[in-house]
């Protein structure tokens, strides 16, 4: 089975537990995007919450009807993917640069549901970078704050994520700092240093949000909890 397989099996999975009338959030990524066609397929009467401006537009063009998150009282579940899943289900995301939308629908979720495929799945967090979104005024300073934090905790310092066409800019327009890979060993700790920060706007730890996993693996789908 490949990645992707996994990835798909979890997806599929995932959009079993949606019922007519949810309001459902819809990840960012890969596995998300598994999650959204099999929704689709179900032609379900339910309304989707995205987490981002391309999974809009994938759910759009599959005739899933959206409203915004500041539209519901309250989201009934929420899948999504992750880079990395922890112990206690603690997350790295944000690899698609999505992450502040991501963890706002996902805090005004009833249920959290992380769908994966088993690479996902780590010992420690931290050998997949943390991205950290960053407000864009300033960013060359904050940049200096997040690297004396990295210190602090044995870590080696964040870079602004690039692509060819230059800064990585989020749907929020705000840029994003991609921690270097190593060994998370206080992540609770290391997000409250992170967000103490001015002109952090979040990061990418997801922790004591998900309610379970499901992770795509050669023998079937894992539920993890
Ligand atoms: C986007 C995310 C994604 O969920 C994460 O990057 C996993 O992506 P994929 O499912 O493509 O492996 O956090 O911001």
């Amino acid at each position: 089975m490949t990645a992707d397989d996994q990835k798909k099996a979890a997806g599929e999975a995932a959009a079993e537990l949606v019922q007519s009338g949810m309001i459902v959030g819809l990840g960012t990524g890969s596995t998300a995007a598994h999650f959204v066609r099999a929704l689709a397929a179900r032609k379900l009467d339910i309304q989707g919450v995205p987490t981002s401006d391309a999974t809009a537009e994938l759910a759009r063009e599959l005739g899933i009807a959206l409203v915004a998150l500041d539209d519901v009282k309250r989201v009934d579940l929420t899948v999504d993917g992750a880079d990395e899943i922890g112990p206690a289900l603690s997350l790295i995301k944000g690899g698609g640069a999505a992450l502040l939308r991501e963890k706002l629908v996902w805090e005004a979720s009833r249920r959290c549901v992380v769908i994966a495929d088993a690479a996902k799945r780590v010992e420690a967090l931290g050998k997949f970078p943390l991205p950290i979104e960053v407000v864009r005024f300033g960013h060359v300073h904050t940049g200096q704050r997040l690297a004396d934090i990295a210190a602090e905790f044995d870590l080696l310092p964040p870079r602004p994520r690039r692509s060819e066409r230059g800064l990585t800019i989020t749907d929020g327009g705000n840029l994003i700092y991609d921690m270097s890979p190593g060994r998370i060993e206080s992540p609770a700790a290391l997000a409250e240093a992170l967000k103490s920060v001015t002109g952090v706007v979040d990061h990418g730890l997801f922790l004591d949000l998900a309610d379970e996993a499901l992770v795509g693996t050669d023998a079937g789908v894992v539920r993890l909890t």
